[in-house]
């Protein structure tokens, strides 16, 4: 495996695999690697010749100085972990190679941003874009991975792609979990052991929303899972919302979507936990 830090020399490694008629899968990362990751990595080999990794904790996509300060940073670990998966590159820039002049690009998102996410974590979206165009732009994939624990992103990155004109095709791969339900995350690690023990509510409650759904409204089946997973000690719901998988636009009656889904952001502790369950009609 190659270990590339500037874009100079990640071109110069694409330039010559297009040469030679590959296609280019591309996982971007934050780093941090855990299972879930390695699921996107292992579906990169499979449907491409040459897989890349990045490894680039975004600070554009950061709202919050202190989450970007105390994000886990394990470079490392995480290059063994790319080796054995049999990555082909990891590419592991600085901030200042990513960034030489500051980005002030400001894309037009449009409706799929402007709701959970987006109202929470101001210029959170605009961050991803701006750095996954760059990726997209750098390594020329043919084929993008992305983890559907961040269901509302991936439908940004769809509309990045779509009015930047990119030809690269973004796929979806399903969410990694623990045994007991709790959805991989680099922040996992930062739960006290009380916490990671009572984590995994988020998921058990998504999952019994679900038998629930069947003879209930949407407003009560929102309000079920914020109560149910409130009621757990140091956790703290901080939107529920039940959405269009399409649109991303929260819908009030199940006849509003062929198959809506969950999103849920809770405060376990100070750590913030993302998750999702799909209803299908
Ligand atoms: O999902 C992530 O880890 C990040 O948002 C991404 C897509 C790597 C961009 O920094």
């Amino acid at each position: 495996m190659k270990i590339v830090r500037t874009v100079d020399e990640l071109r110069h490694h694409v330039a010559e695999a297009q040469g030679q008629g590959l296609t280019i899968g591309l996982v971007p990362t934050m780093g941090a690697l855990h299972a879930g990751h390695l699921s996107l990595i292992e579906r990169a080999r499979k449907e491409n010749s040459l897989v890349i990794v990045s490894v680039f904790v975004n600070p554009t996509q950061f709202n919050n100085p202190v989450d970007l300060a105390t994000y886990p940073r394990t470079e490392e670990a995480d290059c063994a972990k790319l080796e054995a998966a049999g990555v082909d590159i990891a590419f592991v820039p600085t901030v200042e190679e990513m960034y030489p002049q500051e980005d002030t690009r400001v894309f037009d998102l449009g409706p799929v941003a402007e709701v959970m996410e987006g109202p929470m974590r101001p210029g959170h979206f605009n961050g991803v874009a701006q750095v996954v165009s760059k990726l997209f732009d750098f390594a020329s994939p043919t084929r993008a991975y992305f983890g559907e624990k961040d269901f509302q992103q991936i439908a940004v990155i769809r509309r990045m792609v779509e009015i930047e004109g990119m030809d690269v095709e973004i796929v979806d791969c399903p969410i990694k979990r623990e045994d007991d339900g709790l959805a991989m995350s680099s922040r996992n690690v930062r739960l006290t052991a009380e916490q990671r023990e009572i984590a995994p509510a988020i998921h058990r409650t998504l999952l019994s929303s679900v038998a629930w759904a069947h003879d209930h409204t949407v407003d009560e089946t929102r309000r079920y899972v914020i109560d149910t997973i409130n009621s757990f000690p140091h956790m703290e719901v901080e939107y529920y919302e039940i959405v269009d998988a399409s649109t991303m636009q929260p819908i009030h009656d199940w006849a509003d979507a062929p198959m809506a889904v969950g999103c849920v952001t809770v405060y376990c502790g100070d750590v913030r936990l993302i998750d999702n369950i799909k209803y299908i009609r």
